[in-house]
């Protein structure tokens, strides 16, 4: 039987940050609304001439180095992202340009936050079915330029990084089991109203921004996040008790606490980073396991459980053994 395992981890976040207090000289907002309200303290912004696709490339670049693999041993890149550079080519193939990946699979997913989980367990099937060797599998968002800077309920939130893995066989799990879902019922919640079939032209003309009900989300992001939490353990004959770590998708602290109250487990074993890079969408659970496999916290052999929440909506997890 062949498993696939995470073999190394990597992120990286642009070096700006904004802080809730830079947000209070630009909106009517304060540090303690924002850090009573989401937890969230700072988050990093790409600059202008900056593409998801550079950070892609930085994380990558780390993934590969933990992994102790070089660009020519990748055999397919695996990328979740709401934000790519072009709306095609797609960003994986400018990553595998970029990075002197020899020719290979490129697969690009939206899934809005939950799209590195979506890409992983993809890359997952792949190796399991015997096709694929060493995968980078990545996620990665700059969503701050979908923002609009005017807007406090939106503009507080969001935040831009990359978090990368490489994925290879292994005898033993490895990645255990994924659960992936999706309800377009729920679009109108959150979702941005420019496309390709639909009113493209007002993309850049800063008219846009992303449109979201707050208290809507929250109850399905709580509701569904803790749901699945329990699918997984339910599906593989484990309890709460038998996880090492859950590194839920860092949208909100009050998210993440609820999600870990209904799930009855301590916020000690969850991974918190919404506090430091806001929420990253689909870079948030990379870039949550990569800080907390680097601090020394995750440790080989512990059994870890992403657990994916976004915009369509969409929901995904992963129980692994790291
Ligand atoms: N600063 C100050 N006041 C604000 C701000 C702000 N940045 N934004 C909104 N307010 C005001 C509102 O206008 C409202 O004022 P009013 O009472 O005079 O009308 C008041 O604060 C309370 O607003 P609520 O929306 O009720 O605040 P709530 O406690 O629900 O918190 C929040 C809002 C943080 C958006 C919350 O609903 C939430 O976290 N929802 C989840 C949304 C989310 O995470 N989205 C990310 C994408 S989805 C995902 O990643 C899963």
């Amino acid at each position: 039987m062949i498993y696939s395992r995470i073999a190394g981890t990597g992120r990286y976040l642009p070096e700006k940050t904004l802080t809730n207090a830079d947000l209070e000289n630009m909106v009517e907002t304060s540090d303690e609304w924002i850090q009573t309200r989401t937890g969230i303290r700072q988050r990093h912004v790409a600059s202008e001439d900056e593409l998801t696709s550079d950070l892609c490339v930085e994380a990558a670049k780390a993934a590969l180095d933990s992994a102790d693999v070089t660009a020519e041993d990748i055999d397919a890149i695996f990328v979740g992202t709401t934000s790519p550079d072009l709306i095609f080519p797609n960003i994986a193939t400018i990553i595998q340009h970029k990075m002197g990946i020899p020719a290979c699979p490129c697969y690009a997913t939206e899934a809005a936050c939950t799209g590195f989980v979506y890409a992983i367990s993809a890359a997952d099937k792949f190796i399991r079915c015997g096709d694929l060797k060493n995968v980078l599998v990545i996620g990665a968002e700059i969503i701050t330029k979908l923002i609009d800077w005017n807007d406090r309920d939106t503009c507080v939130l969001f935040g831009d990084g990359a978090g990368a893995v490489v994925l290879q066989p292994s005898d033993e799990p490895g990645i255990i089991s994924t659960h992936l879902g999706a309800d377009g019922e729920y679009k109108e919640l959150l979702y941005y109203p420019v496309g390709v079939s639909n009113d493209l032209a007002a993309a850049g003309l800063g008219d846009s921004r992303i449109m979201m009900s707050g208290n809507d989300v929250f109850k399905v992001a709580v509701k569904t996040l803790s749901s699945i939490a329990q699918e997984a353990l339910d599906a593989n004959g484990l309890t709460i008790d038998d996880l090492d770590w859950l590194i839920p998708h860092q949208a909100n602290l009050r998210i993440i606490q609820a999600t870990a109250k209904r799930v009855g487990l301590s916020m000690d074993k969850v991974v918190q980073t919404v506090q430091i890079h806001g929420n990253t969408s689909a870079a948030s659970i990379p870039l949550a396991l990569d800080v907390a496999v680097r601090d020394g916290r995750i440790k080989p052999g512990q059994l870890l459980l992403f657990d994916a929440f976004g915009g369509g909506f969409t929901w995904g997890s992963v129980l692994l053994r790291f």
